[in-house]
């Protein structure tokens, strides 16, 4: 799903990361040879790597928390997996400030305590990574997903099922796009039969589904590939095992709407 801190759809946070991981690197790296060659001025700049590295990463924490809250879908292993991402980030962050403040200058020769600090703190951004790998190589946060001759990603956030979501002519064919009504994350997208709307939300592990692919009158997980009719909600296929929630979408005057499927029955009774 599309990052919300972007630079022409290329997401901040991965390329923010790339300085405390270089720069805390380095620091242990610098230590070592600075201790190892007995030059002073690898371990000064070492002291100088750490204090960067905090800066980098508290200017990437910044989009990470946005993408963390705004991007990744509600109840799915993603969110916990972003959870867990950004709590060891902060654990690295604090062992790194504690190393700066220990040193207190540039000056002052590592001693063992510091080395832990590094060495714990570099092996714990290297799980954070692992695990930032996953969300964007797995889980797909922050991809700009593009439709054949429809252009971008469409997402609109509604206070009220009574307003259209979208006009009839911005979906092709097979596009889907997400529309937040009163709090509800709604899937909407166009197939052969016309307008369809059903729960973004995957019941295996909570993938975005209107961030999948719509083949005909199934839609697809981006995560685990489960499948399901997005006219009854029923699963096609596995891994997913419980349907999902599907709504009545109608076209006035061009104007699509969506209402939550016990209304429509509300209404009829
Ligand atoms: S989250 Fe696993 S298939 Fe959708």
């Amino acid at each position: 799903m599309r990052s919300k801190v972007n630079i022409k759809s290329h997401p901040l946070h991965p390329m923010l990361v790339a300085f405390p991981i270089a720069l805390w690197t380095a620091s242990l790296i610098c230590d070592l040879l600075g201790l190892a060659l007995k030059k002073p001025e690898l371990w000064s700049a070492g002291f100088y790597a750490v204090i960067g590295g905090c800066i980098g990463a508290v200017f990437a924490a910044v989009p990470g928390a946005i993408d963390w809250k705004t991007v990744v879908p509600p109840n799915s292993s993603a969110k916990s997996r972003g959870l867990i991402h950004g709590s060891v980030n902060t654990v690295v962050l604090i062992l790194f400030i504690i190393e700066a403040v220990r040193r207190g200058d540039a000056g002052t020769t590592p001693d063992r305590v510091s080395l832990l600090l590094s060495v714990v703190g570099v092996a714990m951004l290297g799980y954070s990574g692992w695990l930032g790998g996953t969300l964007v190589y797995r889980n797909q946060i922050g991809v700009d997903h593009r439709y054949a001759n429809s252009g971008s990603w469409k997402e609109r956030t509604l206070d009220d099922w009574s307003r259209p979501v979208c006009n009839v002519g911005e979906l092709a064919q097979g596009q889907m796009m997400l529309a937040v009504i009163k709090g509800e994350r709604v899937a909407i997208g166009k197939c052969p039969e016309g307008i369809v709307a059903f729960s973004d939300h995957c019941t295996h592990k909570g993938g975005p589904l209107s961030d999948g692919v719509l083949i005909g009158w199934a839609v697809q997980c981006p995560w685990h590939g489960s499948q399901f009719d997005v006219h009854t909600g029923r699963v096609i296929s596995g891994p997913a095992q419980k349907q999902i929630k599907t709504y009545a979408a109608r076209v006035e005057n061009g104007e699509v709407y969506v209402s939550p499927l016990f209304e429509v029955e509300r209404k009829k009774a």
